[in-house]
């Protein structure tokens, strides 16, 4: 529970420093209370491309700061425990690149979630997120794309996109990953008018029980716009406050699996981090070596162009 104490705290911090809060739909709710703005990645990463203050203070995972910081080099960005790291940013291999590039020349695209390093992406053409990957695979002119590091997202989007040969690589996300299908058919079992939104880094066997797949934040869009009065939702718990907020007064149940899907990096950040990072300043992130700094941020850009 927030003190108002501790909220006029954090808004005098942020005023002296000239902050701005963001936070990703899964950090601890305590957390997105403090916030300026929650979003899924790419509203974050848009936001981060074009708030005019000075600062930027990234409650999420690394790979959303240093793309923050890669698309607004000259804003210092803090976050509030740099080693929030996403497992996932780092499960590709060079050489996996390099051989596609190899055998399918100038009809490959590599298509890297934004769900990785500074490094993976500057290997990359194009950065996609869970909410635009499918628009953004469509457009590119490629027959060929080598989709990295998400074998998962990857495969949904081979699913939707029937014209382009999606090459998988062999990297998920293990909270997603260790969502069941079982569990999932238990759910239904219970709540068998409630539709299933499912966040596309869920397995193949789960996504197709699925009537829905999208970012948190369409997940939560699906949910408040929806006329079912029971949701099961296949994703991290966090996105659960803004989904009761949202739905406040209408009667909506959530219900997600037995398991608590947890992101336990996420669950880094927490309000006293938060506080002490606005307090001191600590948790600056870095720009990469520039030939890095530049390849990835050519594939961030091109994702904001194309992406919507
Ligand atoms: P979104 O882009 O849906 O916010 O997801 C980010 C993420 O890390 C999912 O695990
Ligand atoms: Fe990475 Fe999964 Fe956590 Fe998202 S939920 S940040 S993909 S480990």
């Amino acid at each position: 529970m927030l003190t108002d104490e501790l909220r006029a705290e954090v808004a005098r911090l942020k005023e002296k420093r000239d902050a701005v809060v963001l936070a990703h739909y899964y950090v601890p709710p305590e957390v997105q209370e403090l916030a300026d703005h929650v979003g899924d990645s790419f509203a974050l990463a848009k936001l981060a491309a074009t708030l005019p203050c000075r600062t930027l203070v990234f409650a999420g995972v690394s790979f959303m700061a240093e793309s923050a910081k890669l698309l607004s080099p000259d804003k210092t960005v803090l976050m509030p425990d740099p080693s929030a790291d996403c497992p996932m940013a780092h499960m590709v291999r060079r050489e996996t690149v390099d051989a596609a590039r190899e055998r399918f020349g100038d009809d490959l695209a590599v298509a890297c979630y934004v769900n990785s390093t500074a490094e993976v992406k500057s290997w990359s053409d194009v950065c996609v997120t869970s909410s635009n990957a499918v628009r953004i695979v469509r457009a590119l002119p490629q027959a060929n794309v080598l989709f990295v590091p998400d074998r998962h997202l990857g495969s949904y989007v081979a699913s939707q996109v029937g014209e382009k040969s999606v090459i998988l690589n062999d990297g998920c996300c293990p909270i997603h990953r260790d969502i069941s299908a079982e569990e999932v058919r238990a759910l239904k079992a219970k709540f068998p008018d409630a539709p299933v939104l499912a966040h596309p880094e869920c397995g193949p066997e789960v996504m197709a029980l699925a009537d829905f797949a999208g970012s948190t934040s369409q997940i939560i869009e699906a949910a408040v716009a929806g006329s079912a009065h029971d949701y099961i939702i296949l994703t991290v718990d966090g996105v659960r406050g803004e989904l009761e907020r949202q739905t406040t007064g209408t009667g909506k149940r959530f219900h997600f699996p037995a398991t608590r899907p947890t992101c336990p990096d996420m669950d880094r950040i927490t309000v006293e981090r938060l506080v002490a990072c606005l307090r001191d300043g600590s948790g600056e992130v870095g720009l990469p070596p520039v030939e890095v700094a530049e390849g990835a941020r050519a594939a961030l850009t091109r994702m904001l162009e194309l992406g919507r």
